[in-house]
């Protein structure tokens, strides 16, 4: 049974996936925390959870700076926590258009992995027993993945989180000027956190999931403005036939039922495309890799919280 009062935490739920997931949980009668970084978005989405009856409270903070973020936990509802997902990302071909963070990482790991790294590290003592820890991930972490090498979004190479925290100041060999291989291998560490995260609290269960190529999110923001309309028209008819590919909606209805369903309970780590447990990449698999990304993670974070 779920405590009825627990509240869910859903990252980056001012558009795409995890607004249809803060929406969807919010008209299902779960408590939503809606975190944006954007006040009058992140509102917006708590009027629309309250307007057909559902409970929702705002959080809003911009994950380009961890310093605010760990301030912003003094204003962070003191309920108990059902769930977290960790979903909000970024991505772009060209770095320089991200920038940096505050702390002067890469926005992609800074966004992608840190931010969350912090998250996991303030609330997943508060998550209850039975609760769910959903991370994020992608499909083009996975050299085995055609759709993501046919949209040319680069196989991860594991260089370690120092390197991708200065991805600009990296030895050229390791191609980190190349904005989708930061951005695959965010999602390479993704993985990771969950598998480690998993490990240190067994009383809760962890999924990365892998939410699938979805036509309908702001996650591709440099296709030109004029077309994408037609872009996400024309995905929209071609999703039904490939596999790989679902719009935010129906993913929404996978993350609910890895919240909600007791039949996932007590599974531990799983990797999920869509709602079908796989098998992750082999590098994803590969528990050296996953602790020194964890340990090295976590102490980017503390120095750049104690600065
Ligand atoms: N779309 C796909 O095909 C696809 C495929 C695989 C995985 N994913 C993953 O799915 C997740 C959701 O992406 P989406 O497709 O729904 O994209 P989206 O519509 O662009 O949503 C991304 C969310 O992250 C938030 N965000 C971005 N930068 C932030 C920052 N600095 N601080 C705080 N929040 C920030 C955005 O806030 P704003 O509303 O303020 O921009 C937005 O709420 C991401 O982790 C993405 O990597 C997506």
């Amino acid at each position: 049974m779920i405590n009825p009062d627990a509240a869910v935490l859903i990252t980056g739920a001012t558009s795409g996936l995890g607004k249809e997931c803060a929406l969807a949980l919010g008209a299902a009668g779960r408590t939503v925390i809606v975190h944006g970084r954007r006040h009058d978005a992140a509102d917006e989405v708590v009027k629309q959870i309250r307007k057909k009856g559902g409970t929702a409270l705002p959080f809003v903070v911009d994950f380009s700076d961890l310093k605010a973020l760990d301030k912003a936990f003094q204003n962070f509802p003191s309920l108990p926590l059902h769930g977290v997902m960790a979903n909000a990302g970024v991505i772009s071909r060209r770095p320089k258009v991200l920038g940096l963070s505050a702390q002067g990482y890469d926005m992609t790991f800074a966004v992608n992995v840190l931010a969350h790294q912090l998250i996991l590290m303030k609330l997943s003592d508060r998550v209850l027993e039975g609760g769910r820890i959903i991370i994020v991930t992608s499909g083009v972490h996975d050299p085995r993945n055609r759709l993501s090498r046919f949209a040319r979004i680069s196989e991860p190479k594991w260089v370690g989180a120092q390197h991708l925290a200065h991805a600009d100041e990296a030895p050229p060999e390791l191609d980190l000027s190349n904005g989708f291989l930061r951005y695959s291998a965010s999602k390479l560490s993704n993985i990771f956190q969950a598998r480690i995260l998993q490990e240190k609290f067994p009383h809760f269960d962890v999924f990365a999931l892998n939410p699938g190529f979805m036509v309908d999110t702001d996650l591709i923001h440099e296709v030109p403005s004029f077309l994408r309309p037609f872009l996400k028209s024309l995905g929209r008819i071609i999703t039904p036939f490939v596999k790989s590919m679902r719009l935010s909606s129906t993913t929404a209805k996978d993350v609910r039922s890895l919240l909600e369903n007791l039949d996932w309970k007590n599974g531990g780590f799983a990797y999920l495309d869509g709602n079908i447990i796989e098998s992750p990449s082999p590098n994803a698999l590969r528990h050296d890799l996953a602790t020194e990304l964890w340990k090295d993670a976590s102490e980017i974070v503390e120095s750049s919280i104690s600065l």
